[in-house]
């Protein structure tokens, strides 16, 4: 497992790199490395921009036939108080378009959002590649 930080601008991109590096071992197609790139790219901006920073969890997982990655973006932020509310397309805080949850669904094949309001957000995605 591969952990990293989530605390500045620098760092999504640290992160979306990481991601195409462990792709590349995976033999993963470029369109599959664009779509998981994109998704960890707008995970990891919630996690800084919404959560208030966190980190990223990432690992290659083994299904019954096939491989894929997992990440999983964690933070202490204030969490999201309707979760079905915050994967509407168009739904935004703070006036941004408010479409990178639910691009990021469209993306991978599991997604999953925890979140406790005053605690933080979980965040895990797989994506077969
Ligand atoms: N990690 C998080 N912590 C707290 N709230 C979050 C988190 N991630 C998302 N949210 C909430 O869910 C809303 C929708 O997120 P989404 O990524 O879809 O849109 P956005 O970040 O507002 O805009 P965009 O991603 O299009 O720039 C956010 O505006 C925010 O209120
Ligand atoms: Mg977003």
């Amino acid at each position: 497992m591969h952990r990293f930080e989530i605390q500045k601008e620098n760092d999504i991109v640290a992160a979306r790199n990481a991601a195409r590096t462990i792709l590349s071992r995976l033999g993963c197609s470029v369109i599959d490395k664009t779509r998981i790139a994109t998704a960890v790219s707008e995970l990891a901006r919630n996690t800084l921009v919404h959560g208030g920073g966190g980190h990223v969890e990432m690992e290659i997982v083994h299904g019954d036939t096939e491989t894929g990655i997992r990440c999983i973006f964690i933070d202490n932020g204030p969490g999201i108080v309707d979760v079905k509310n915050a994967m509407v397309n168009g739904f935004s805080a703070n006036g941004s378009p408010g479409n990178g949850l639910q691009a990021s669904q469209q993306l991978v094949d599991v997604f999953q959002i925890d979140s406790e309001v005053g605690k933080g957000t979980r965040v895990e995605i797989i994506k077969w590649v």
